[in-house]
């Protein structure tokens, strides 16, 4: 049976209520990082990350301009005068003016050197929520802590050692800390904080790029990841946080910034506090919708395949996940495209 807001959306017309950015925009967002996605999958194992990028990031802006939205990226490519699209502050969208109000954090493609090495775990991701629910986090490292759904609220605190965290966690799960993995990427500026979890006996799980992932990673058991740990993008950890928001989960961040050009940066977006601990609402508050589609097979999604059909006809297939915060509903999506 058809919703008012569902017969407003067939008749092209914003729809009214609550529902506005579900029915609108949800599964329409798949459609946008499947764009990015299928377009990154030609570039990859070729060695060229800006490519891959550019070829993403173009195929991500042209499919924006189908959706009913009024749409401002917060979290984009970089400002103005570094990016020719996508850049932050760009307007997108169908319906300038007369769609919903939303803000877009946006990473057309999540791994640019694993693209071009063809390894695990590119995503073309986005996270888009009404207007002023995403924190505009400058494009600065930030120090991450993370644990999926179940655990007493507030196990995890930044401003607690590593050790300090992976016992509480692991007093919280009734095991010893030397069971407890970690996920880290792998950085010489981790060395410290892989000593002190392997001190401590703790699987460390190395990822050599993705953090999106390597952070989404704790909320399912089947990794075995327990907690995510240490610096990655600040970008990077909006993305994941709206994620987080979506299916549980507790995240911790604070920015890490390490010049005077940084900081000045960070102001410039309206960040007084330099050392501020976020959680998960700080950084992704009101009603946010995740999506992403896998490029290269990863832990949360299949890559991006070639195909021919018992047709004969050459296709391209897609994985992708859409989840939205005020509901808690998670949908994976397969894809089938045309090769033209
Ligand atoms: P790119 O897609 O921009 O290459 O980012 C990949 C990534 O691994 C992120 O997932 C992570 O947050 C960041 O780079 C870490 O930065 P760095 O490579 O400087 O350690």
């Amino acid at each position: 049976m058809n919703t008012t807001e569902d017969t407003d959306v067939l008749a092209g017309k914003e729809p009214q209520g609550d529902n506005a950015i579900e029915r609108v925009l949800v599964l329409e967002m798949v459609r946008v990082t499947e764009a990015a996605a299928v377009a990154a999958a030609q570039l990859v194992g070729r060695g060229d990350e800006k490519a891959a990028d550019a070829a993403a990031v173009a195929a991500m802006r042209r499919a924006f301009d189908s959706l009913f939205m009024d749409g401002t990226v917060v979290i984009g490519e970089g400002e103005r005068d570094e990016a020719p699209m996508l850049y932050i502050g760009e307007k997108v969208g169908g319906a300038p003016g007369k769609g919903p109000k939303i803000d877009i954090a946006l990473d057309p493609l999540e791994g640019t050197t694993i693209t071009a090495k063809a390894g695990p775990n590119a995503l073309a991701v986005l996270a888009a929520a009404e207007e002023g629910c995403l924190l505009n986090a400058p494009d600065v490292y930030m120090d991450k802590l993370a644990v999926g759904p179940g655990l007493p609220d507030d196990i995890i605190d930044l401003a607690k050692s590593p050790s300090e965290n992976v016992r509480a966690v692991a007093k919280a799960k009734g095991v010893e800390p030397a069971l407890i993995n970690v996920c880290v990427l792998d950085r010489p500026r981790h060395a410290d904080l892989i000593a002190e979890l392997r001190d401590l006996g703790c699987g460390v799980i190395l990822i050599g790029d993705g953090d999106v992932a390597g952070v989404i990673a704790v909320t399912d058991q089947e990794t075995t990841i327990d907690m995510y740990m240490g610096q990655g993008g600040a970008p990077e950890g909006v993305l994941a946080a709206a994620a987080l928001r979506c299916v549980g989960g507790q995240f911790n961040g604070r920015l890490v910034f390490r010049n005077e050009d940084e900081k000045a940066r960070a102001r410039k977006w309206g960040i007084e506090d330099l050392d501020r601990i976020y959680k998960l609402e700080d950084l992704a508050s009101g009603d946010c919708i995740f999506a992403a589609t896998g490029v290269t097979d990863g832990s949360l999604l299949e890559g991006v395949k070639r195909k021919r059909k018992p047709t004969g006809e050459l296709i391209m297939t897609t994985e992708s996940v859409v989840m939205r915060a005020s509901s808690g509903t998670v949908r994976w999506i397969k894809g089938e495209h045309r090769v033209e």
